[in-house]
């Protein structure tokens, strides 16, 4: 019988190979999803092989992640509590499907991962294999076996023969795709702490040494997709690599939050997520020169239900796909661009450029116009005020 391993490369999904030989006698495919993470997958590869593994998968899925996950988050406009653009919490869907794929090509009827018990992902990586096929089962060894720390990690790693590459100390947890990269654990759980900047960031410059002038981009979406950057068409991993590199040389993206995890607890965690926070600035600008009011005040509505669904697994859903075609029905002349103006860490709105705004400088500036009449305000008030006038009558009399 086999197992299908989601495997990253690292120590603590390396271990896991010769543990499941030892525990369960199952041939370990692994499978490492790549969804932009910076790493070598050739050295994965061979890293698999020679940890135990009798077959080793590297799926090159960043093109599906960009356009069916991340773009798809970003036009629900999906923040999770005011600042969270959902990095690692959309990857962990199109992990699990990967997975699901490779289980029914190899006729594995077991999945691995190596989440923590305490965490958000082990939820969304079983929510999103039992949503796509029930019957396949779960090994989670973290919240199986009795290692529990780094040093355990590594001392079962050399009684199994697996190479440790010593290099530098495993500071933080890490999760990274192309859309964000997390940082969790060591200094950063005292709330006390200021997060370092040097030694945390891996996408953006800090601030305060990003360069003393500002830089423009200007980004184009058409019905919310972003299509162009500086007025070049691009597919959305390259768009998105570009807005990575401008936004992270200018300091732009990073958040400090204290989150709450679906299962209780609250943690801090660091995600830089700087191509995601131009978009999300630009897309909802041009959302608000475009949408009518009360689009846009359901589209919040939508957007709040819509992180909180992606944060905690629940991709594979009707409510999901719902959601997602109130987006494209409302997003259709969301067509436009916007320039913005990026220093130091800052994003200042430049330029607004669409066809399709409901905001006319004719009618809104302070002249009179065609479609609009002083005269017609004042009937317009008298009804709009028709409960106020009577609550104010009643009470006078
Ligand atoms: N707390 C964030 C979330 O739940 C990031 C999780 C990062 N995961 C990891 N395995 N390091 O989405
Ligand atoms: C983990 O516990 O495996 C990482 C953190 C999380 O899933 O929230």
């Amino acid at each position: 019988e086999k197992v299908v391993l989601a495997y990253s490369g690292g120590l603590d999904t390396s271990i896991i190979i010769p543990w499941l030989k030892e525990h369960y006698d199952l041939d370990v495919i692994a499978c490492c999803v790549d969804v932009g993470q910076d790493d070598d997958m050739e050295a994965v590869k061979v890293k698999a092989i020679e940890s135990g593994a009798s077959k080793v998968y590297v799926e090159d899925k960043k093109e599906e992640f960009v356009r069916d996950y991340a773009f798809r988050a970003l036009r629900a406009g999906a923040v999770y509590e005011n600042k969270y653009l959902l990095g690692t919490s959309v990857a962990r869907p199109l992990i699990s499907k990967a997975l699901v794929d490779v289980a029914h090509k190899e006729g594995a009827a077991y999945i691995c991962h190596g989440c923590t018990g305490k965490g958000n992902d082990q939820v969304r990586f079983e929510t999103g294999v039992f949503s796509l096929d029930p019957t396949l089962k779960i090994i989670a060894p973290w919240r199986i076996w009795d290692i529990s720390s780094r040093e355990d990690a590594i001392d079962y790693a050399q009684k199994k023969g697996i190479k440790i590459s010593v290099t530098k100390e495993k500071i933080y947890s890490r999760d990274q795709n192309l859309w964000h990269i997390s940082h969790e654990g060591g200094d950063i759980e005292n709330l006390e702490n200021e997060h370092k900047e040097d030694v945390v960031y891996m996408m953006i410059t800090p601030p305060e040494k990003a360069p003393d002038k500002p830089t423009y981009v200007d980004i184009t979406f058409e019905q919310g997709w972003p299509v162009k950057v500086d007025g070049e068409a691009l597919e959305p991993v390259e768009l998105l690599r570009k807005l990575n590199k401008v936004a992270g040389e200018n300091g732009v993206g990073v958040i400090d939050i204290v989150e709450n995890r679906l299962v209780g607890m609250k943690s801090r965690g660091i995600y830089e997520t700087p191509g995601g926070t131009l978009l999300m600035e630009a897309l909802k600008e041009l959302e608000t020169l475009i949408l009518d009011k009360d689009t846009f005040e359901f589209k919040k509505l939508v957007s709040q239900k819509y992180a909180s669904i992606a944060y905690s697994g629940q991709w594979f859903t009707p409510l999901r796909e719902g959601l997602d075609a109130f987006v494209d029905e409302t997003s259709k002349n969301v067509t436009g661009t916007i320039k913005l103006k990026l220093y130091k860490g800052s994003i200042k709105i430049a330029g607004r450029f669409t066809d399709f705004a409901l905001y006319d400088e004719e009618i809104s500036s302070f002249g009179a116009s065609e479609l609009y009449s002083h005269k017609d305000a004042e009937g317009f008030i008298k009804l709009f005020s028709l409960p106020n006038r009577i609550r104010s009558y009643k009470k006078h009399k």
